[in-house]
């Protein structure tokens, strides 16, 4: 009885492959490696001192899921595979609307067809959009901005519309509000294909020289200093969510907020990193980003309640673990 984890070798995928290993699971990893590279797979085994087997499979690919479901009894699938980057959603949509919710199709209808009803999926607070209020609870409005945030909510309705047809279904929603950080061995991290879209790869990059400086989006914002507020997330904290999910899955379609409800300003960030690392972080502050939100942090109180989880790393710890991962990254690129 295994635990399929499509996109394990990504950036959530691989922390929460860690902590299923430690917590004595087996699992199956599925990865098409659009945006992780191999060598994160030997490093899971290393840091757990543990196996598993591995597909290079695209979950869009319905003979290659079928063959992994036959060859191994799966009973739950945690479902991370997906394009996730704003502004290539909004150029290119058809890409992000075929990979993710036609990968998520497919995905359904095999697992359906072996008769493994158990699902955790990896969404995102993007489907509140600009939210009215904060703390943002899981039933405030939803709204989305882009393909990506489109795509994520398109699928949670799949999902809601799969477990109201057939009782037999428990599908697990969890919302991730901003994750960051990376294993304390600095030895998993987040190490996106490509240009960086989001705040700490960025400010990684600023702090190593990489690029001049990082733009700060805006600082004319109705927040205390001006900037966007976010709610940042330990990536081990919210691996460790999905453990938690596993353990308390119910029929029906149930949705979580992952998040720390605490909110950190821009600014804020910026100057926990410096003093966490003792380094030099050069910015500026720039025009706004469209589609941004003032503000965005999450009521995580639902998830505490009913699936006993609660992030226990503060962002002291996210901006440590992040810069670990960026130096080992770099000397390794160095050498
Ligand atoms: C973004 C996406 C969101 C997605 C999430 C996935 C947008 C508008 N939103 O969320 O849909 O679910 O990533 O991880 O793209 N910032 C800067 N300078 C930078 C980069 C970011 O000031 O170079 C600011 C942003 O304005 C924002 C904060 O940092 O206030 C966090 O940005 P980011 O990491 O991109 O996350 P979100 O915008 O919250």
């Amino acid at each position: 009885m295994s635990i399929l984890i499509t996109g394990g070798a990504g950036y959530i995928g691989s922390h929460t492959c860690v902590e299923l290993l430690n917590d004595g699971r087996e699992i199956i990893i599925a990865d098409n490696f659009s945006n992780s590279k191999p060598k994160v797979l030997e490093t899971i085994k290393e840091l757990t001192g543990r196996s598993f087997r591995f597909y290079e499979a695209d979950i869009c690919d319905k003979s290659a899921l079928e063959r992994i479901f036959s060859e191994n009894e799966i009973t739950e699938v945690i479902h991370f595979a997906g394009y996730k980057a704003v502004a290539e959603s909004v150029k290119f949509p058809l890409k992000y609307y075929h990979n993710n919710v036609c990968g998520s199709l497919v995905l359904l209808e095999v697992m359906n067809a072996f008769n493994c009803k158990n699902l955790v999926f990896s969404s995102s607070a993007t489907v509140y959009g600009m939210p009215e209020n904060v703390p943002v609870s899981e039933d405030s409005s939803l709204f989305t901005l882009n393909p990506y945030g489109q795509t994520k909510l398109m699928i949670e309705n799949i999902c809601r519309d799969l477990c109201d047809s057939d009782g037999d279904w428990s599908v697990t929603l969890l919302r991730y509000f901003n994750p960051v950080g990376a294993h304390e061995s600095g030895r998993l991290g987040e190490d996106p294909n490509g240009i960086p879209n989001n705040l700490m790869p960025i400010i990684l990059q600023a702090a190593k020289g990489k690029i001049p400086e990082l733009n700060v989006f805006g600082n004319d914002y109705s927040t205390p200093d001006g900037t966007c507020i976010r709610d940042y997330i330990h990536v081990v904290d919210l691996a460790k969510g999905h453990i938690a999910a596993l353990s308390a899955m119910k029929k029906g379609a149930e949705v979580y907020n992952l998040g720390t409800g605490k909110g950190y300003s821009v600014l804020e960030i910026i100057e926990a990193f410096k003093r966490t690392n003792s380094v030099e972080l050069p910015y500026k502050i720039a025009p706004r980003r469209p589609g941004d939100a003032a503000r965005c942090w999450s009521l995580p109180s639902k998830a505490e309640r009913e699936l006993g989880w609660k992030a226990e790393l503060g962002i002291e710890r996210m901006c440590a673990d992040s810069w670990r991962f960026a130096e080992l990254k770099m000397s390794d690129a160095d050498s």
